[in-house]
């Protein structure tokens, strides 16, 4: 491994102004290649559009840029190909990628990091890392949305008790069910979408905090990399690291939510419930009970959410007490940011497996939902259609519960007269007023149970992800 070494005794890039060497255990403390080598895409992206700049306004003679240019073209296929020396004397991925540089081109490496410091360098490559995570997070949720809607479409018939508490609380369409989440994770890609969005300005030419003395053109930099513009205060350019605290946020909701999805399958595939059975591909035994089928994969995706949301608080803890600008603690941000993304992809991938695959049990989920108590707040809302106030309504049809409940009857089968006993506005028994199809068809409004609702939902689903689809299919800057 062929280190550059300075003319002191440090062996550093930067070792100009030290005498001795760096100890060993420092070394390795220091060091952030065994993660930030993930950044070495972009690094060399960033270095490319650097020394082409520098080369286009005469700042470093033009046939130094185009070998410099050359030279990391060759590293990047090297680092594609597995072939890279990673080399943790080295620090990290931008000294590691100089350092190679150097053995390839020889001293005109050395023009490279003209005008420029590691902490306009790591900003960039974070800015570019975070916008390529941010619509990568966008189409995993998308294909997790597209299976959901997929299953609902299949189960628009499909009844099942809707639950507060965890007590059945009224009969919803399995569609219905489903489309909360595909809802939910509308918004999850939204967030990623907006963060993205935020992520338009280039830190490129901030320098170590107050710019260049030279004539860098950062818009020409910016421009290359597929920014907008540069960024607009060269001391943010450095400190900032609110994309990357606004990725984990966006990766933390969504995990929140998806842990939620994983709890109900977790639940529902339990014998208690019986509503659905996880595939095998989906699924893990014991090893000691033979008879068991665990759901693991909801549960680990619940475990995961723990570290997504520890990741997050993790950063916003390193950042809290940085005085401005650029503070090594900062190099902290990579494992949690990288683990985020990586956690998140994971999860998602195996939900949407996991949901595409299992099969439902119908028959569980309609027996479950047959109980009449699940209708009595439509029995209130009877008598409301007669015109009695909610709250008096409310309070009779309790007092019927509590008839029915204390005396073992049944409340889908009180005559006329019975609930005439209750309140004198009662219009017919309760077979006729709690009557299943009914309180579906009666729930017709914006966001309603009715078919006509949930087939209107699943349509306006099915244009939005082909919507959001082509707009990723557009937007893809590589
Ligand atoms: N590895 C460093 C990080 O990720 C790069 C920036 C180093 N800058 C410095 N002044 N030491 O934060």
């Amino acid at each position: 491994m062929s280190r550059k070494t300075d003319s002191t005794g440090s062996g550093k890039l930067w070792g100009g102004r030290f005498t001795g060497a760096t100890d060993p255990t420092v070394e390795r403390f220091s060091a952030s290649i065994h993660f930030d080598k993930a950044l070495a895409r972009y690094d060399i992206r960033g270095s490319i559009a650097h020394a082409r700049m520098l080369g286009e306004s005469g700042i470093i003679p033009a046939d130094d840029a185009d070998t410099l240019v050359h030279g990391l073209e060759a590293i990047a296929a090297e680092i594609e190909a597995g072939d890279f020396p990673f080399d943790p004397a080295l620090e990290d991925i931008h000294m590691n990628i100089e350092s190679r540089l150097s053995d390839a081109v020889g001293p005109v490496a050395g023009r490279l990091h003209t005008g420029r410091s590691r902490n306009d360098q790591v900003a960039t490559d974070l800015a570019l890392y975070l916008r390529d995570a941010c619509e990568a997070a966008q189409r995993s949720i998308l294909d997790l949305r597209a299976i959901l809607l997929e299953r609902a479409t299949e189960h628009i018939d499909t009844v099942l008790p809707g639950y507060t508490h965890l007590q059945r609380a009224q009969p919803v369409r399995l569609a219905h069910h489903w489309l909360a989440f595909f809802e939910l994770l509308g918004r999850d890609a939204q967030r990623f979408r907006d963060a993205g969005q935020r992520l338009k300005e280039c830190p490129l030419g901030a320098g170590a905090i107050a710019g260049s003395t030279l004539p860098l053109q950062r818009e020409h930099t910016a421009r290359a990399l597929g920014f907008d513009a540069p960024t607009r205060n060269s001391m943010d350019s450095v400190s900032a690291r609110d994309g990357a605290l606004e990725f984990m946020a966006a990766a933390a909701i969504c995990m929140v939510g998806l842990s939620r999805l994983a709890e109900e399958l977790v639940i529902w595939s339990s014998s208690e419930f019986g509503f659905v059975e996880l595939a095998d591909a989906y699924s893990t035994g014991s090893s000691l009970m033979p008879q068991k089928k665990n759901p693991d994969v909801p549960e680990i995706v619940r475990g995961k959410t723990g570290r997504v949301v520890g990741n997050l608080v993790s950063l916003l803890t390193t950042l809290k007490g940085l005085p401005l600008t650029y503070n090594r603690d900062m190099q902290e941000d990579k494992e949690p940011l990288f683990d985020s993304a990586a956690t998140l992809r994971d999860c998602l991938e195996v939900m949407a497996g996991t949901i595409a695959t299992l099969e439902v049990n119908v028959e569980r989920m309609a027996t479950a939902a047959q109980d009449p108590m699940l209708l009595a707040t439509d029995l209130a809302e009877a008598l409301v259609r007669e015109g009695v106030p909610f709250r008096e309504a409310h309070e009779t049809v309790g007092r019927i519960v509590a008839h029915c409940v204390g005396g073992g009857h049944n409340l889908g089968a009180l005559s006329r007269e019975t609930l005439q006993d209750f309140h004198a506005d009662f219009s017919a028994g309760s077979a006729e007023l709690l009557n299943i199809e009914r309180s579906f068809a009666q729930r017709d409004l914006v966001g309603g149970t009715a078919r006509t609702r949930v087939e209107a939902a699943l349509t306006s689903a099915r244009s939005e992800i082909a919507g959001v689809a082509a707009d990723l299919g557009d937007g893809i800057e590589t």
